[in-house]
């Protein structure tokens, strides 16, 4: 039976991916990269910064060295923050807190499994830092999903075994992470169900039978 529920953040429980999409398209548009579009920034769901940014550079004609790489993807991440200055609850998707809630109750315990090294700001400000157990992020991990050690992290900080934990997620990248690392997924988002999980639905706002899926 499964013990743990291991979260995705952006795009899971907050609407960060918004913002993110902002951030870079502030970034191509300096750079004169005007071909950059919310199409492309799908691709950017569940992977690292630095690949993110080589998901804009991609649609420019320029070749960029390793080090002007880190300074584009600082300063995205600069926009990125001044976005996330006015960050509040209102960033929680549809019954987040509820669910979160309910969970804790019902006896499972929880972690964030992000690859954003600015998940604890975003849970500091939406409010939800106290409702999970353990944070595993982008500042835990060397290798960003598909690799499962975002996930692994998370387990292990909760003191259970991957085959214990069931991933959460709306990014393919993150499915096959959990696949990988020996975990049941439940897909999220608006790709919900060609995403690959084990379970999906739309939103955590939808009729969730979690009992079922945790004793399967
Ligand atoms: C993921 C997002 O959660 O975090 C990606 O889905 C993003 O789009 C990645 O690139 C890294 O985030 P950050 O906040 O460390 O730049
Ligand atoms: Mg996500």
């Amino acid at each position: 039976m499964r013990k743990g529920i291991l979260f995705d953040l952006d795009g899971v429980l907050v609407s960060t991916d918004r913002l993110h999409y902002l951030a870079w398209k502030r970034l191509a548009d300096e750079l004169g990269i005007a071909g950059f579009t919310e199409e492309d920034n799908e691709k950017q769901r569940g992977v690292s910064r630095m690949e993110s940014l080589a998901v804009v550079l991609a649609k420019g004609g320029k070749r960029y060295s390793e080090e002007e790489k880190l300074v584009l993807a600082d300063k995205k991440n600069g926009y990125y923050r001044e976005l996330l200055e006015t960050l509040d609850e209102s960033a929680l998707l549809a019954n987040v807190p509820q669910t979160l809630r309910q969970l804790r109750a019902d006896g499972y315990k929880m972690a964030i499994g992000s690859v954003s090294k600015n998940a604890p700001v975003i849970l500091e400000k939406t409010g939800i830092a106290g409702l999970v157990d353990a944070v595993s992020c982008g500042l835990d991990i060397t290798k960003s999903k598909p690799d499962p050690e975002v996930f692994l992290v998370a387990a292990k900080k909760l003191g259970l075994a991957p085959e214990q934990c069931l991933v959460v997620e709306d990014a393919a990248a993150g499915i096959t992470a959990a696949k990988r690392g020996g975990m049941a997924s439940l897909g999220v988002g608006p790709y919900y169900e060609t995403l690959g999980g084990d379970f999906c639905a739309r939103s955590l706002a939808e009729p969730i039978d979690w009992k079922r899926i945790m004793e399967s």
